[in-house]
């Protein structure tokens, strides 16, 4: 039976976990996968998942099994983070959301609902997106395409190309964009160039399919959730996966959700028993604990006010590291103009190196990245940034 069947590839981003447990390198520094460490080098236990945690453990309770579609007040939660819970689109019941395992949980569900109601529907995904971007919609049976997003000689976003791109695109077309925190550029678009996307995707009719994995890591909660104001002005029905991994540093938990915004109440409930079947007969309904987490914290003011401050000072220490990176890169001997990485924002630096120099980085150093150049910022700290900074300089030469 299975002879035939091929190795496949390394996953081009979790592939390198497996490779960085194997190094033996005692100086080895992860910067693949996208999570962030605290300067201690430690993955944070946030105290407001530590508080929420202790009151689930006061009142414990049996595990049945959850609705298909989640957790009631996770789902409620979500949407008032990701719309506003006194926004027109919650009141009137126009979001249909459901909780989903991460972000790539809510992409999934989304594309394979998406798949049913539309076919022959091309998916255009950023150049360069996420790797798992291209892959999910693939597997979903689509062909995905690219608009244009970077210019490594501007080191910025081309956005001519990407708006001509749009305009181009037929009808119907499904266009995945980064809400906030581009993944993997760094780069993301002004509020008057998101002004410009909206109206394009709005004129040709294309169907908008936000990733929003890190809200919160930019500027700010509401700040990094402004484009979806955008997109509801704008009278588009939308998509918007929505990921906790992050945020609530709970990767392992898997906790996201997907929220389609529809034209009335009556059409969110035809097109939240769609995505139930698609739920239901991929792997039923989600697990209890996650959710549960999230759910408590962010419909309890005070979790949520500590959950704010804490996500505040992920997203601040992040920043001091960029910083620290521009500088210490200078003082390790990189000739280049090496600023840019304090202009980029989220967990991710595309910094420019080649793949032949990440994979020395990897073999000669320890220090893992992904073949792209993209490096996770978020996992430096003040102990391992100046060997990175001497590694890359060594490499770059
Ligand atoms: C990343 O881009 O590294 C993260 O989104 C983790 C993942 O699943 O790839």
């Amino acid at each position: 039976l299975f002879s035939a069947v091929e190795m496949a590839p390394r996953d081009p981003i979790l592939g390198l976990n497996e490779q960085f447990n194997a190094d033996t390198n005692p100086k080895k520094v992860n910067l693949g996968v996208g999570v962030y460490y605290d300067d201690n080098g430690k993955l944070p236990l946030l105290e407001c998942v530590r508080a929420a945690e202790k009151q689930m453990m006061e009142a414990p309770k049996a595990r049945g099994y959850l609705p298909i579609d989640g957790i009631a007040a996770y789902d409620a939660a979500v949407q008032g983070l990701v719309f506003g819970a006194d926004s027109e689109p919650v009141k009137g019941k126009r979001v249909a959301t459901v909780q989903a395992l991460g972000g790539t949980g809510g992409l999934k569900i989304g594309a394979d609902f998406l798949k049913r109601i539309s076919p022959s529907a091309k998916v255009l995904i950023s150049d360069p997106s996420w790797e798992n971007h291209r892959a999910l919609f693939t597997n979903a049976g689509f062909t995905v395409e690219t608009y244009a997003y970077y210019d490594a000689a501007r080191r910025g976003i081309n956005f001519d190309g990407m708006l001509t791109a749009l305009n181009q695109a037929a009808e119907g077309t499904i266009v995945v964009l980064h809400a906030c925190c581009h993944n993997p550029t760094g780069y993301d678009l002004t509020p008057a160039q998101w002004d410009q996307v909206v109206a394009a995707t709005k004129a040709k009719k294309l169907v908008p399919f936000l990733d929003m994995a890190y809200q919160g890591f930019g500027s700010g909660i509401a700040e990094d959730g402004a484009v979806i104001g955008k997109f509801v002005a704008s009278g588009q029905d939308f998509f918007v996966s929505t990921s906790f991994s992050k945020s609530f540093s709970l990767y392992g938990e898997r906790v996201g959700a997907l929220s389609v915004l529809c034209a009335s109440a009556e059409e969110a409930s035809r097109v939240l028993s769609q995505l139930k079947i698609v739920i239901r007969t991929n792997y039923s309904n989600p697990p209890t604990h996650g959710g549960q987490v999230v759910a408590t914290v962010l419909n309890t003011p005070a979790l949520r006010a500590q959950w704010e401050e804490e996500l505040a000072g992920m997203r601040q220490r992040i920043k001091q590291m960029r910083v620290a990176l521009v500088e210490k890169l200078k003082a390790a001997g990189v000739k280049q103009d090496m600023s840019f990485i304090a202009q980029q924002v989220g967990m991710f630096s595309y910094s420019g190196l080649s793949k032949d120099q990440m994979v020395r980085l990897r073999s000669e150093f320890g220090v893992y990245g992904v073949d792209s150049g993209r490096i996770c910022v978020a996992a430096l700290n003040s102990k391992n940034i100046d060997y990175v900074c001497e590694s890359i300089a060594k490499v770059v030469g």
